[in-house]
């Protein structure tokens, strides 16, 4: 059987996490890369070893990146889904990530460009739109084959939230997030309903108010709890979701980080940035973006998550201009 092939670029709490979720899905054989020592190796291995019960066929190998070399293994991979890099502690904004990463992520699309530069890839690195941004740029990968986590992980924790508060069946609620996976992220009211039924007619202002914050925070409320990293369950199956639709090009519509340019930057107001936008993903990545009009206050909101974007963007462009 000639399974996808699938690279994990991080074999951490996430890539680790995401790997088990492939692998009960059977979407591809499985190839987890990490610098630490053995952890790929024995994650994959661990996997696999659960898989007659989990009744999947999917390979799965690890690879420790002792040199460059290394990653010549991503050759012929379908999707790379990148989590490499440094998670926040608590009291941490994603933001804070941006320097350490930044070079991480730069390493990483060396590789990927010399090995795979045909993948489909997925960035989940924090804060992701930023490392999709960088990824994008030196890696040189057409910017429609790559997206970053964000509306997916978001979208979840938002439709999770209302169907608590509502006492319903998290499938009958529809909502998403646009805008940057950060603290600034857009929980789209207007389009958010139960079965259809608008839920500014089902919940107060309050509620709906204290639903977006909590939405907003929901990164850094697992954070806290946690406090050695973050979250990997909830953005575990949000990334395979992603990757379902690459794989089996299902064009699912789900929010995530895209590259705005041409009509669509123009729309939206920025130019040259990834940021979360409603977008449909299939086999060649984000096949289409969706124009979404806003009403003046959504403006104010989408205008805000913007601008912090656009300034992590300028940041990437300073330090790719050092010559990294
Ligand atoms: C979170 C991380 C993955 O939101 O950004 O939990």
């Amino acid at each position: 059987m000639n399974r996808p092939k699938i690279s994990l670029i991080g074999a951490g709490n996430v890539g680790a996490t995401v790997a088990q979720f492939m692998a009960l899905k059977e979407l591809g054989d499985l190839y987890l890369f990490d610098v630490v020592d053995g952890v790929p190796e024995g994650k994959g291995l661990d996997i696999a070893e659960g898989s007659p019960h989990w009744g999947t066929d999917s390979r799965i190998v690890g690879f420790t990146t002792k040199d460059d070399s290394v990653y010549a293994n991503l050759k012929g991979s379908e999707l790379i889904v990148v989590t490499a890099g440094l998670a926040r502690k608590p009291g941490m904004s994603r933001d804070d990530l941006l320097g350490k990463n930044v070079e991480i992520i730069s390493g990483v699309a060396k590789q990927i460009k010399k090995y795979a530069p045909d993948a489909v890839v997925i960035v989940v690195t924090n804060p992701a739109d930023i490392m999709a941004y960088a990824l994008q740029k030196v890696s040189g990968i057409k910017p429609e084959k790559i997206m970053g986590l964000g509306g997916s992980l978001d979208s979840s924790r938002f439709r999770t939230f209302l169907a608590m508060e509502l006492n319903v069946s998290v499938e009958d609620v529809n909502a998403f997030v646009i805008g940057g996976h950060g603290d600034d992220m857009v929980p789209f009211i207007r389009y958010s309903n139960v079965a259809g039924i608008p839920i500014e007619k089902l919940l107060s202002k309050e509620k709906i108010d204290a639903i977006v914050n909590r939405t907003r925070g929901g990164g850094g409320e697992i954070v806290n709890y946690l406090k050695t990293g973050s979250a990997y369950f909830a953005p575990g199956v949000s990334i395979t979701a992603m990757a379902e639709s690459v794989i089996k090009d299902k064009k699912r519509v789900i929010p995530s980080a895209a590259y705005l340019t041409g009509s669509h930057a123009k729309h939206y107001g920025a130019d040259n940035i990834f940021i979360g936008l409603p977008v449909k993903i299939g086999k060649d990545g984000i096949e289409q973006i969706y124009d979404l009009d806003f009403t003046p206050e959504e403006m104010v909101l989408w205008k805000n998550t913007t601008k912090s974007v656009i300034e992590n963007c300028r940041k990437v462009d300073e330090f790719l201009a050092k010559g990294h």
